[in-house]
């Protein structure tokens, strides 16, 4: 926990992902599900935790990330899972905005 230490990528344009919306982009080789909470970034792991499913296919409704597979649902600010079949938290990374871009943190 603590600072932040590490690289961030640019993956993103704030333009391109509307408030509600969701966005699957790459940072390291590894598939992050961009989310637009009422005008906040935010990026969680795009692999569901249950089987996989992608987040980034899935509904996002406020705070509310629906897993397209099994109906799952992660609060997408946190990753902290609110509704089964997962288990799990998905994995959220830190995100910067600077003018229109978005950064992702390279998730460890
Ligand atoms: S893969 Fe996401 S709920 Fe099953």
């Amino acid at each position: 926990m603590g600072e932040i230490v590490g690289a961030f990528v640019k993956v993103a344009r704030v333009r391109d992902i509307p408030p509600g919306a969701l966005a699957r982009v790459e940072v390291a080789g590894q598939l992050v599900c961009l989310a637009n909470v009422d005008g906040a970034i935010y990026a969680v792991s795009d692999d569901c935790p249950h089987i996989g499913g992608a987040l980034s296919d899935g509904e996002l409704a406020g705070c509310v990330l629906t897993c397209p597979v099994h109906l799952a649902r992660f609060d997408a600010r946190t990753g902290k899972v609110l509704r089964g079949p997962a288990r799990d938290d998905v994995p959220s990374y830190a995100v910067r905005v600077e003018g229109d871009d978005i950064y992702v943190a390279v998730p460890e």
